[in-house]
This record gives C-alpha cells, sequence and structure tokens, in this order.
C-alpha cells in the first residue's frame, strides 16, 4: 500500500509554511514570511503575524500542493503546529488545518513545534538514531532534548535558556552594533573578518555547579552592548568585525560544549543541531570540530528546513499517522505554552 500523504502546516511565529510529506519524503514545501514587515520594530509583532498568517495561509498550501503534483483530494492526513507560539499566529494556523481536515474527510493533528524542528531532519538524512541529543536554537527557543522515538516515546527536555534564545541574543546584540534583523545572519557575515579571541565575552552557566544543560545569554548580550558603549563613549569607531566574531565563539562555545556534555552523560553517538541558529558558521565549524573529537555524529539540516516551515510539521505528521496515532478531535485549540512531552499535543492513543 502506497503511504499516507500528510500536509503539514506551521503559523507559530512570522513564517508561514506548509509541506507535504509521504514516508518520510518530502513531495514540497512553500514558506511566506512577515519578517520585512517586523523589521522596523527590531522584532515579531504578533498582531501583525497573525494577519500575515491570514493573507498567507491559502495561497502557501496551493503552491505547496501544487509542488508537489498533488490536489487537496490526494491528502491523507493534516498536521498543524498548535503550540508553543503566538497565540493569534497559532489560531490561525489551526483554523486552516481544521477546514482542510473537514473539506477533506481526512484526519487531524496537533504537532508540537519543537518536535516539528527535531523531525526536519528526517526528510534529508533518514529516521533518527534511537537515541540522540537534539540542540534546538532559534529566535525563539535554546533547548536541548533526549530523543528517543519521536512518534511513539516521551521526549526528556533536559534544558532551556533562563532568558533569551540565542538568536534573539544575537538580533538584540545586532541592533546595539547597528546591524540590520534580523541580527545572526549579520552577525555572521560581520565575523568573517573577526579575530574571535578579541574580546573575552563571558561563557554563562559552564562553571562548576551550575545546571549542565541550561543556557543563559541576557547577561552575554549585557556585556557586548557594554563592550559597544564604553567604545562610543571614549569616541572610538566599533571594531565590529572582532566584536561580533568574539559574540559569535561565546554563543558556539557555550552551545557545543553542553551539547556534547549531554551526548557524553546519556551515551547519544549522535547529535542533531537544528533551528534559524544552525546556519552560522562557527556553531556548524565549532559542532564539527568538537563532534569528531568525541566521535559523535554530527547532523545538520540544510538552512531552508532549519527555519520554520510546514515540511518539518508534516514529518511529525507522518511519522504519527505510520504510527497509528490516534487523530485530534476537531474541537482542539491552541497551547501557546505548550510544554515538550511528546511529539502530538493531543492525547494519541497508539497502535501497539
Ligand atoms: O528558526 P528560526 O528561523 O525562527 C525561530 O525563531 O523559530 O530562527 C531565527 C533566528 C533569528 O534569531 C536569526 O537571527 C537566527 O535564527 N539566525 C542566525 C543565522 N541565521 C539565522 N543566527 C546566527 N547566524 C546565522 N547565520
Ligand atoms: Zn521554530
Amino acid at each position: 500500500m502506497a503511504s499516507p500523504v500528510v500536509l503539514g502546516i506551521e503559523s507559530s511565529c512570522d513564517e508561514t509554511g506548509a509541506g507535504i510529506v509521504s514516508g518520510s519524503r518530502l513531495l514540497g514545501h512553500v514558506v511566506a514570511s512577515s519578517m520585512d514587515e517586523h523589521a522596523r520594530f527590531g522584532g515579531v509583532v504578533p498582531e501583525i503575524a497573525a494577519r500575515a498568517h491570514v493573507q498567507a495561509l491559502a495561497p502557501v498550501v496551493r503552491e505547496a500542493l501544487e509542488r508537489a503534483g498533488l490536489r487537496l483530494g490526494d491528502i491523507d492526513a493534516v498536521a498543524v503546529t498548535t503550540g508553543p507560539g503566538l497565540s493569534g499566529a497559532l489560531q490561525v494556523g489551526l483554523a486552516g488545518a481544521k477546514a482542510l481536515a473537514y473539506a477533506a474527510g481526512v484526519p487531524l493533528y496537533g504537532v508540537h513545534h519543537l518536535a516539528g524542528h527535531v523531525a526536519a531532519d528526517t526528510l534529508e538524512h533518514g529516521p533518527l538514531p534511537d537515541p540522540c541529543v537534539v540542540l534546538i536554537v532559534s529566535g525563539g527557543h535554546t533547548s536541548l532534548l533526549f530523543v528517543r522515538d519521536l512518534a511513539r516515546d516521551p521526549v526528556l527536555h533536559l534544558g532551556d535558556t533562563v532568558d533569551d534564545a540565542a538568536g534573539e541574543c544575537f538580533d538584540k546584540v545586532a541592533r546595539v552594533f547597528g546591524l540590520p534583523y534580523p541580527g545572526g545572519p549579520a552577525i555572521d557575515r560581520a565575523a568573517r573578518d573577526g579575530d574571535r579571541r578579541a574580546v573575552a565575552f563571558p561563557r554563562p552557566l559552564t562553571r562548576p555547579g551550575d545546571d549542565p544543560y541550561a543556557f543563559s545569554f541576557s547577561g552575554l548580550k549585557t556585556a557586548a552592548a557594554r563592550w559597544a558603549e564604553r567604545h562610543r563613549l571614549r569616541g572610538e569607531e566599533l571594531p565590529l568585525a572582532d566584536g561580533a566574531a568574539s559574540l559569535q565563539e561565546a554563543v558556539a562555545d557555550v552551545l557545543t560544549r553542553k551539547a556534547l556534555a549531554a551526548c557524553a552523560a546519556y551515551g547519544a553517538r549522535t547529535l542533531v543541531v537544528v533551528g534559524g541558529v544552525a546556519a552560522n558558521a562557527r556553531v556548524r565549524a565549532l559542532a564539527e570540530e568538537r563532534c569528531a573529537a568525541a566521535g559523535v555524529a554530527l547532523r545538520v539540516p540544510s538552512p531552508a528546513l532549519c527555519t520554520d516551515n510546514g515540511a518539518m510539521i508534516a514529518a511529525v505528521g507522518d511519522l504519527l499517522v505510520r504510527a497509528g496515532a490516534e487523530p485530534a478531535p476537531l474541537d482542539m485549540s491552541v497551547d501557546p505554552s505548550a510544554p515538550l512531552e511528546y511529539a502530538a499535543l493531543h492525547p494519541v492513543a497508539l497502535v501497539p
């Protein structure tokens, strides 16, 4: 029997994504972003994001179907992000997904956004080894997860950021440095000609006795802002490349150090790095270096699948459907601060 075809919808932040996956294969996906509309505010404005999803959802789904060479009638299930994320933004995606599932007469699955980031990697590199450690680093999250069977087992949340996410730190410091939003790519570019040892920025929560898997980036952000301020007060030009390279080094060092400590402690031979910050050149290079030294295999999806998209939600839906998970009721609602326990955000009875 042919594998079921799953449509995935993502709308938790500023990206409206639709993707189609069947039997772990990505058939097509489309992402529309309202990032430009938020740029002048220096961050995502929830109401603007929700309105942009209303505009983008139907065209994005239509185009994803076109790219896959399919019609709505060919879809066997719809999966949608129901949390965590911006409440209004999530509600637009869920309402659209319910309408599509109802119209097509197919089951609906509510998916945890972070499980989607994890599953994105399977679309390029095949099934995840059991177990593996996953580092999710984006503008909204910085989490270390211990993952077994994504469709069946609970995900162990090893640690999180206690304040800012890593991408948020890049975005906010970039603003102080006078770089454009989003700041991560701008810092990455500026760092190319810099000396990463030029400024000794702190490595938060890496002292003995600190939580080994928790992150904190707000102190680092303040340290970078102070450093910039000191130069300005002295009337000096900001050594931007050195500042960017040193900041990037501090972030990459802490992220990879903690991720590899988790691999060692939990006996995982594979580290998966996902999320927008996984696109950072230094994060990638240092992860490769340290994984090679520790004999750990490193998996990083290509940038288009690292950032928010609908394909990753379809990938979770595909795993759930094939595991025989029970679909969600049509009165399912969003959960903007959903903790990650299972990949499905509604209770599922699995076929044993
Ligand atoms: O995963 P993502 O697209 O959206 C969510 O936040 O869920 O991640 C966006 C974040 C932003 O903070 C952006 O500055 C950061 O990822 N980012 C980068 C790079 N590309 C994107 N940070 C560092 N270096 C990059 N090359
Ligand atoms: Zn995300």
